[in-house]
């Protein structure tokens, strides 16, 4: 959702932006800029689509200089273009600015400069942060920016460059992400710890509300209100390489990390004793969870709803899609729990959740990726996944870790409230310990999977079936389809498809059906009899790949590990994972970088 980067040091500062905006490509990938400081002038180079498009830009009409920002955009306000590409030049070009969020007032001072003759070049909300730092500057380029970011309503991460500061870069942030970092003579600003990774070995990590002045070699952090505050600098340490290595893109890459990132999944959770971490008695008290995601994260927290009715039957649970949410009275007490799912720990619609649960004195776990972030930071407790940096758009690994440890922490609960035995737990246990093994035979299935998204990627429409737990995989596999090949797909409760959606079902349609619940076959079965005889094409993804009644009406058996069934969703996933990437792969889409999307979604 838009990613910013800022350099000052002795290296050509567009080539480290370029670097820099690569890997935050996936943040937004519509177009993308960079202004760079130079004997006194500050010049920009700008160009709608991919950043490719930049760097050839800048081969043919280099941008000299040691002190530059740059942007990678996804488009809320204004279409895509170069005009409405970041930066931003303020009127009489002494400040430039990127921005990542959305100004909610920029009309009104939009308004407010044009009356004063200030006139706009775009029509982005961002424009307005370039000329009203400009109109504020009586000669202190941090009170200037300090008496702007006053006036300002929304989310933002600015990075800010002025002509009178040739060594700095001034990073703004309120609700968005912004790290900051320096080496002996080199400043960092960035949307994203994990670009920072191949530049630097420790970051600041800027709270909301919070501004840095970044030299070479020095940051000084300041709140809203000018006065200094001391950072921790936190080591960055690389779980995965996050570079592209040998794989066709980071899609591939990232379901290959399956089984090693639910290894260390497991290990850290275990070793880092995180059950232990969350007050015990609260634990015990609990009446009421609330789940809250968006998206693929919010499927992982329909298999955790699934996992607690189960086994915390005294607990009423309630999931949401974040974004509506926050506009439900939804009881928030001292005895409900509120679980916010999250890769990024950054996505807007889950932050405003978990900020409205606490707001209200509800506590609230979230169950994350990113330790830096600020669903982290602002939690009460917190879950890592240790799925290692995603930048595919599509997430894959981290949902099989938000899976896994949704799961771990459940069975850790029913043990301490008494609802499963220490058997049963033990049982658990050794049950996870084998699932890395069980997703490195799924993944297995790759060449038996390429071969059939061969013959189906030319598919119009396909319908994801799944009872049970089977259908929050049916969800999940159905929006990885459709994100990333553009295929028209739905997910459906097999039982409720009769019920309207069975008329859509005609010869050609492609059924991909879970079958991993022993007793739902029968079931699952009628189901499947209904879309084979209405002429669809059915493929079976189940560990009962020898059942008679499914190897009769099975167009396709993708068959699995047999896997604890309460387990399954963390293993059954991956076969829909690889249907996903093979289809968009043989219609040539483009897999990392699907077209309207961005990765970590900070907007509202
Ligand atoms: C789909 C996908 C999205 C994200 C959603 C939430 O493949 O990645 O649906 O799951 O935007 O993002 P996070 O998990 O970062 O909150």
């Amino acid at each position: 959702m838009c990613g910013i980067i800022g350099y000052t040091g002795d290296k050509k500062a567009s080539d480290i932006i370029i670097q820099g905006l690569k890997y935050l490509e996936y943040r937004g990938y519509d177009s993308s800029g960079v202004a760079v400081l130079n004997d006194g002038v500050i010049k920009v180079a700008k160009k709608e689509g991919r950043i490719v498009n930049l760097e050839r830009h800048l081969e043919e009409y280099p941008l000299e200089g040691h002190l530059a920002i740059g942007h990678t955009r996804w488009a809320t306000h204004g279409r895509p273009s170069d005009d409405n590409a970041h930066p931003f030049i303020s009127f009489h070009t002494r400040f430039a600015v990127v921005h990542n969020g959305i100004i909610e007032n920029y009309l009104e001072i939009k308004e407010e400069l044009m009356a004063e003759g200030v006139v706009f070049r775009s029509q982005t909300d961002s424009e307005v942060v370039a000329h009203l730092v400009e109109f504020m500057d009586k000669g202190d380029t941090k009170r200037a920016i300090l008496d702007a970011v006053a006036k300002l309503k929304g989310a933002f991460a600015l990075g800010i460059i002025c002509v009178d500061s040739p060594d700095v870069i001034y990073a703004v942030k309120k609700d968005n992400p912004l790290i900051v970092g320096v080496t002996d003579n080199e400043g960092f600003i960035c949307s994203d710890i994990n670009s920072l990774q191949k530049f630097l070995s420790e970051v600041i990590v800027l709270d909301n509300d919070q501004m840095a002045v970044v030299g070479r070699g020095k940051a000084e952090v300041f709140s809203f209100d000018g006065i200094p505050v001391k950072k921790e600098r936190i080591k960055l340490t690389a779980e995965e390489e996050n570079a592209l290595s040998d794989y066709e893109c980071f899609m591939d890459k990232e379901m290959s990390e399956i089984p090693s990132a639910l290894r260390r999944a497991i290990k850290f959770y275990r070793e880092e004793k995180c059950f232990s971490k969350i007050d015990k008695d609260y634990l015990k008290k609990i009446r009421r969870i609330n789940i809250v995601g968006c998206g693929t994260a919010l499927h992982a927290g329909l298999y955790g709803e699934k996992l607690l009715n189960k086994f915390i039957p005294d607990v009423d649970v309630h999931s949401e899609m974040a974004s509506e949410f926050r506009y439900d009275d939804v009881k928030v007490d001292e005895n409900t729990l509120t679980i916010t799912i999250s890769q990024s720990g950054e996505t807007a619609d889950t932050l405003t959740c978990q900020r409205m649960v606490n707001a209200r004195g509800g506590k609230t776990l979230t169950i994350c990726n990113v330790p830096t972030s600020s669903m982290v930071h602002y939690a009460d407790y917190a879950l890592m996944i240790c799925a290692g940096p995603e930048v595919a758009v599509a997430s894959t690994k981290a949902f099989n870790c938000q899976e896994l440890v949704f799961a771990m922490f459940v069975f850790d609960l029913a043990l301490l409230r008494g609802t499963i035995t220490p058997e049963t737990y033990a049982h658990f246990c050794a049950e996870i310990d084998a699932l890395p093994e069980k997703a490195e035979k799924a993944l297995a299935l790759r060449e038996k999977i390429s071969a059939y998204a061969a013959r189906n990627f030319r598919r119009k429409s396909v319908f994801y079936l799944g009872r049970g737990m089977d259908y929050c995989v049916a969800m999940e596999g159905s929006l990885k389809l459709k994100e990333i090949s553009y295929i028209h797909c739905e997910a459906y409760a097999a039982g409720e498809l009769k019920h309207g959606t069975l008329a859509l079902i005609e010869k050609d349609i492609m059924v991909v059906a879970l079958v991993t619940q022993k007793n739902l076959i029968d079931k699952m079965y009628s189901s499947l009899a209904e879309v084979k005889t209405r002429g669809a094409s059915l493929t079976v993804i189940t560990p009962f790949a020898d059942n008679p009644s499914l190897l009769d009406i099975a167009d396709y058996i993708m068959e699995i590990p047999v896997t604890e069934e309460v387990l399954s969703p963390i293993i059954s996933v991956i076969p829909t994972q690889l249907m996903s990437y093979y289809i968009a792969r043989a219609k040539g889409c483009d897999i990392d970088k699907p077209r309207n999307l961005a990765k970590s979604v900070t907007v509202e």
